[in-house]
C-alpha cells in the first residue's frame, strides 16, 4: 500500500496534490512519500517479528539523504556498495555499526574508508579481494569483519540483467569453493571471518529460489562451523519483488518471505541481515512529468512528455513496466485510446509505455509514472545534456525539495576545452582547404 491516492479527482502524495508540487518545483520531478517509506519498513519488520534481523536498506535503490534518513530513524542499517554510498549512509545518520559493505569490486581506498568508519561487515566476493582487504586492514592496524558472499547457483527467475546467483554470474564465491576459501580467509592476517552472505537477484516474484538459496546457506553454515569457523552472521541479501502495475502477477507478501526465512535458516543461531532496496522505496516514489506535445504518427499516437530515459531508464534498459496515470483523473465516461508515452531523447528506446490506454491528454497536462522510488533517480544520467531532475519528499501536508534540480551551467562548468584544441582545429581546417 502507498500514499498516492486520488481525492476529488486529483492525485495526492499524502496530503499534497501532485499539481501543487509541479507548480512550485516544475517538471520533471521525483516525488517521495515519507509515510509510505515508513509503512513499508514497519510491514517488513513486523513480518520478521521474533527473528529481529538487522534490516540494512540497500542504498543503491535510492540514495537520497532524506530517504536514507527516514529509514535510519526507524532503525534501519544500510547496505552500501561504494565509497560514495558509504558516505551517503553516514551523512544520513546511519550508525557505522549498522552498515554492511557489499560489492564485487571494492577498491583499497573504499575498504580503508569502511574500516576506518567501523562498518559491521564487509561482504567479500573473491580471494584476490580478501588478500587486498587483509593488506589494507594490516596497514591500518585493524581487523576486518568479513562475510563471504556465496554464489549458490540458483536461478532467481527474474530479468536476466538483475539475476546474480547463477554460476555464470560475476557475483560471489562458488558455493562449492566455500570450504577452501574460508580456510584461506581464516589464515589471513587482519581478517575476522564471521559470516556468510548471498544475494540472488532483484524483483523476484516467486519464493522458491529464495528457499533453495537459503537451504544451501544453512548447509554451508553447518559445514563451516564443523570446519571450526565461528559463523555468527548470515546475510540473506535483498530481492523481494514489488507490484509494478497491471502487467505483473502477484508478488509474495513480506510475511510469506519471512516464513521461508524461518523455515530455512530460522534455527541457525546467526544474526540475520536483510538487504532490501526496492521493497522499501519502490512504491514510495513517482516521477511527475508534463505533456509537451501530442503527435499523431502514421500508425500510432505519441504523447511526448518532458521526462526521458535519462531520468528513468528502467523501461529502456529492462523493458520494465511502470503504470502511467494522469494527475487529474479522467472522466470515466470519456473513452480511452492507446497511446505511446515517450520522452524527448533521440532514441526509440526513450519510451515509458506503449499502447497505454489513456483518456485524451493535451499539452500542459501532468502525467505520473508510478513505482519510481527505486532504481530511478539513482540511475539517472545527463544524456542529451539534460540536467538531473529534482527530488521532493512529502510528509503529510508538508513537502520539501530534497535534491535541487541540476543545472546546465553545472554540466558545462565541469568540462573544459584544452588550450591546444583550437590549434588542432586550425591544422585540420587548413588540411581540408
Ligand atoms: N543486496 C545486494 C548485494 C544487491 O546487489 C542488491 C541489488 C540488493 C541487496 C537490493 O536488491 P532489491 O531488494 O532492491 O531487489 N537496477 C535494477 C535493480 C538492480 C539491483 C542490484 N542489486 C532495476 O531497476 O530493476
Amino acid at each position: 500500500m502507498d500514499h498516492f491516492t486520488y481525492r476529488d479527482g486529483r492525485l495526492h502524495a499524502e496530503e499534497v496534490t501532485i499539481a501543487a508540487i509541479a507548480a512550485e518545483v516544475g517538471t520533471p520531478v521525483y516525488v517521495y512519500s515519507r509515510a509510505t517509506l515508513q509503512r513499508h519498513f514497519h510491514v517488513l519488520r513486523e513480518a520478521f517479528q521474533g527473528i529481529d534481523p538487522l534490516i540494512c536498506y540497500a542504498v543503491k535503490a535510492n540514495a537520497n539523504l532524506a530517504v536514507i534518513h527516514t529509514l535510519a530513524a526507524l532503525g534501519a542499517g544500510a547496505d552500501v556498495v561504494s565509497g560514495g554510498e558509504l558516505r551517503s549512509a553516514l551523512a544520513a545518520g546511519v550508525p557505522a555499526g549498522r552498515i554492511v559493505f557489499s560489492g564485487v569490486g571494492k577498491t583499497a581506498d573504499e575498504m580503508a574508508a569502511a574500516l576506518q568508519a567501523g562498518v559491521c561487515q564487509i561482504n567479500v566476493e573473491s580471494v584476490p579481494e580478501l588478500e587486498v582487504l587483509s593488506a589494507v586492514a594490516m596497514s591500518l592496524g585493524r581487523s576486518a569483519p568479513v562475510a563471504i558472499r556465496i554464489n549458490p547457483d540458483v536461478d532467481a527467475n527474474t530479468h536476466a540483467k538483475i539475476t546474480t546467483g547463477r554460476r555464470e554470474d560475476k557475483f560471489g564465491i562458488e558455493w562449492t569453493a566455500a570450504h577452501a576459501v574460508c580456510a584461506a580467509a581464516a589464515a589471513l592476517p587482519g581478517i575476522d571471518l564471521r559470516g556468510v552472505a548471498c544475494h540472488i537477484g532483484s524483483q523476484l516474484t516467486g519464493l522458491e529460489p529464495f528457499r533453495q538459496a537459503f537451504m544451501r546457506l544453512r548447509d554451508l553454515v553447518v559445514m563451516l562451523r564443523a570446519d571450526g569457523h565461528a559463523i555468527h552472521s548470515l546475510d540473506l541479501g535483498g530481492g523481494l519483488g514489488i507490484p509494478y502495475g497491471c502487467e505483473d502477477g502477484p508478488v509474495p507478501a513480506p510475511a510469506a518471505y519471512a516464513e521461508v526465512v524461518r523455515e530455512t535458516v530460522g534455527a541457525i543461531e546467526c544474526r540475520l541481515i536483510l538487504e532490501p532496496g526496492r521493497l522499501l522505496v519502490g512504491n514510495a516514489g513517482v516521477l511527475v512529468t508534463r505533456v509537451l506535445y501530442v503527435k499523431e504518427g502514421a500508425t500510432r499516437t505519441f504523447v511526448i512528455v518532458d521526462a526521458a530515459m535519462n531520468d528513468l531508464i528502467r523501461p529502456a534498459l529492462y523493458g520494465a513496466f511502470h503504470a502511467i496515470v494522469p494527475a487529474i483523473a479522467a472522466d470515466p465516461a470519456v473513452e480511452t485510446r492507446p497511446v505511446d508515452v515517450v520522452g524527448p531523447v533521440c532514441e526509440s528506446s526513450d519510451t515509458f509505455g506503449r499502447d497505454r490506454a489513456l483518456a485524451p491528454v493535451a499539452a500542459g497536462d501532468l502525467l505520473v509514472v508510478r513505482t519510481a522510488g527505486a532504481y530511478a533517480a539513482t540511475m539517472a544520467s545527463t544524456y542529451n545534456a539534460r540536467a538531473l531532475v529534482p527530488e521532493v519528499m512529502v510528509s503529510g501536508e508538508r513537502f520539501a525539495v530534497v535534491r535541487d534540480r541540476g543545472t546546465i551551467d553545472d554540466l558545462l562548468a565541469r568540462q573544459r576545452i584544452p588550450t591546444w584544441s583550437s590549434d588542432d582545429a586550425a591544422v585540420t581546417v587548413g588540411a581540408v582547404t
